[in-house]
């Protein structure tokens, strides 16, 4: 199946720190979520509401978008998956409702290129059909299963509209029968990294797109030093961000997906340095020292990434 070509949104990458889970059955969550510091929310479809529920959610959730107060958080509705009989509706009752108000569609256990590239047709007609701008509403793909991760080259390269990659640590554990039932936490009896390989995966294929790569949700929700660690270990690998499940995750995530203030003033340092010596005045040298280091044109890169980072959590 081909998608018309969809023009990039102009406010792509967007900031995504913490990524909320609100569930789209309470309509207590639903108004408490619009005061919470969290770069992103998600209102879910999915897991987080039970069959019966789901027809009276999509209504709440139009409802809280067209209603509520989400000024500064990125606007995305979590569907539910293509191999249910809910998604079309879920995404027609949404997007005809409330797509104005609406900057995302999460596609969750997305297992190849084609389950995107449907959304993305559908997303197409209905902004057609109701005079929205063509392109406007991105898509985030959630991998969950060995299908989805062994495909998500494939995936990443699907749609102009894909803004990001998300890690569902919880399902993709029980599909490839993980001998563990804490989600982050290591299996017991393999003392290596068991998340090494899927993380850095689906790294790779995200930053060959230019797309965000998001971690998924840490359940232990009362221990927020067990989500720092967890959060941490996907920061340092160049993560921007992880879902959080309880308010008092979010302030953590903010934290540890933003550079410390002394890496954001080194970064701001090195590109200040660069650009001086590389001009005419600084004698258009093609590296230079700083202190007791070297800094070219790769140092520039790092400390753009460190510097975007920064900026966006507002430093
Ligand atoms: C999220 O959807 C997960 O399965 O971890
Ligand atoms: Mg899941």
């Amino acid at each position: 199946m081909t998608s018309p070509a969809s023009p990039a949104p102009v406010d792509r990458p967007r900031p995504r720190r913490s990524c909320l889970a609100v569930p789209g059955s309470s309509p207590r969550f639903l108004e408490k979520a619009q005061g919470l510091p969290a770069d992103q929310v998600f209102l879910d479809l999915e897991d987080a509401v039970a069959p019966l529920a789901k027809e009276g959610a999509r209504h709440s959730i139009v409802d809280a978008l067209n209603k509520g107060d989400w000024t500064g958080k990125t606007r995305v509705v979590r569907v539910n998956d293509w191999t249910t009989s809910w998604t079309y509706r879920d995404v027609i009752t949404v997007v005809e409702g409330a797509g104005q108000n609406l900057d995302c569609v999460m596609l969750p256990k997305v297992q190849d290129a084609e389950q995107v590239r449907t959304l993305d047709l559908l997303l197409t007609q209905i902004e057609r059909t109701m005079g929205f701008e063509v392109g406007r509403i991105g898509i985030e793909a959630q991998i969950e299963n060995a299908r989805g991760l062994v495909n998500v080259d494939a995936i990443a390269a699907s749609s102009p509209r894909l803004e990001t990659i998300v890690f569902g640590p919880a399902d993709f554990m029980a599909s490839i029968n993980m001998r563990t039932l804490v989600v982050g936490e290591q299996p017991p009896g393999y003392d290596a990294d068991a998340y090494h390989y899927i993380l850095m995966r689906i790294l790779m294929a995200a930053r060959t797109h230019d797309l965000q790569a998001i971690d998924g949700p840490y359940l232990q929700i009362r221990d927020v030093d067990g989500f720092r660690r967890v959060a941490g270990r996907a920061a340092a690998l160049g993560y921007d961000g992880k879902w959080v499940l309880h308010p008092g995750q979010i302030d953590a995530a903010n934290e540890v997906f933003a550079p410390s203030q002394e890496d954001y003033d080194h970064a701001e340092l090195i590109l200040d340095a660069y650009e001086y010596h590389t001009s005419e005045a600084g004698g258009k040298k093609g590296s230079a020292m700083l202190g007791d280091e070297m800094i070219d044109e790769a140092s520039r890169k790092m400390a753009l990434v460190v510097s975007g980072k920064g900026r966006a959590a507002g430093m």
